[in-house]
């Protein structure tokens, strides 16, 4: 009703289409603080319309748009279906999975959802290591496969990681989101050999204790929830 309201009574006070853009980016910035939606959906109510309309006066071709409506989809796959963007984790985190992996003296390692390889590739560079990187969204499978392309202990596979039979590895990764981890969380007791380790970074599977929680320190300050299944 507030927007509606706001759209009926805005025009009347602002004229013109910036002004009128950033009222109703207002508006919508508001309505967001009201309905309690995360913080980082403010800047997006409030800038969108603005950016839509400077971006018109560029006069750009329109197949740009197309172009980039088309990247965005290749990258964030199931993203508008609610599956996990991508987002990358830190050298730190892959320098502390390695330490791991080591104590574990793993011989088999899964990264559920590898993203474009930043923990796959810098631990399959380590021969002794077989890695599986799980990824369906195309445009980072593709990045994953020639980052590995000289990795023969590395195997790039195009598909979800619910097919993954997570019974071959001795240390399971993955950087989801919280949405995802109580499911994955029945996969990983279900399938996973007993002895073996789960680990996840950022989100932990709710209700679960964990084995240890290893604290790294990067400008996200990640935490990695371990799990001895
Ligand atoms: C947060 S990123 C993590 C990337 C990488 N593991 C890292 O730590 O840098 C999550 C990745 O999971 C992928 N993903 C999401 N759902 C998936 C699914 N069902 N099967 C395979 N990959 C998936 C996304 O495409 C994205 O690349």
């Amino acid at each position: 009703m507030l927007t509606i309201a706001l759209a009926w009574m805005l025009p009347l006070v602002f004229h013109g289409a910036w002004r009128l853009a950033l009222a109703q980016g207002a508006a919508a910035a508001l309505w967001s603080g009201i309905l309690r939606q995360p913080y980082w959906w403010t800047p997006i109510h409030l800038l969108f319309l603005p950016t839509a309309i400077a971006l018109l006066t560029l006069q750009l071709p329109s197949w740009l748009y197309l172009l980039i409506v088309l990247l965005l989809a290749l990258v964030f796959w199931g993203t508008v279906k609610g599956d996990v963007p991508l987002f990358l984790s830190s050298t730190a985190v892959a320098d502390a999975l390695t330490v791991i992996v080591d104590r574990e003296n793993a011989g088999a390692f899964a990264d559920l959802g590898a993203g474009v390889g930043s923990v796959a590739v810098p631990l399959a560079q380590r021969r002794a290591l077989k890695v599986d990187a799980w990824e369906y969204a195309p445009l980072p499978w593709l990045i994953i496969l020639w980052r590995c392309r000289k990795l023969p202990n590395a195997t790039v596979k195009r598909a979800s990681l619910w097919d993954c039979d997570l019974a071959r590895y001795d240390v399971v990764f993955a950087f989801l989101s919280p949405a995802v981890m109580a499911k994955l969380g029945e996969k990983v007791r279900r399938e996973m050999r007993p002895g073996s380790l789960f680990i996840s970074s950022s989100f932990p599977i709710p209700d679960w204790q964990t084995e240890s929680i290893v604290q790294i320190e990067d400008r996200r300050r990640t935490k990695l929830f371990c799990y001895r299944v």
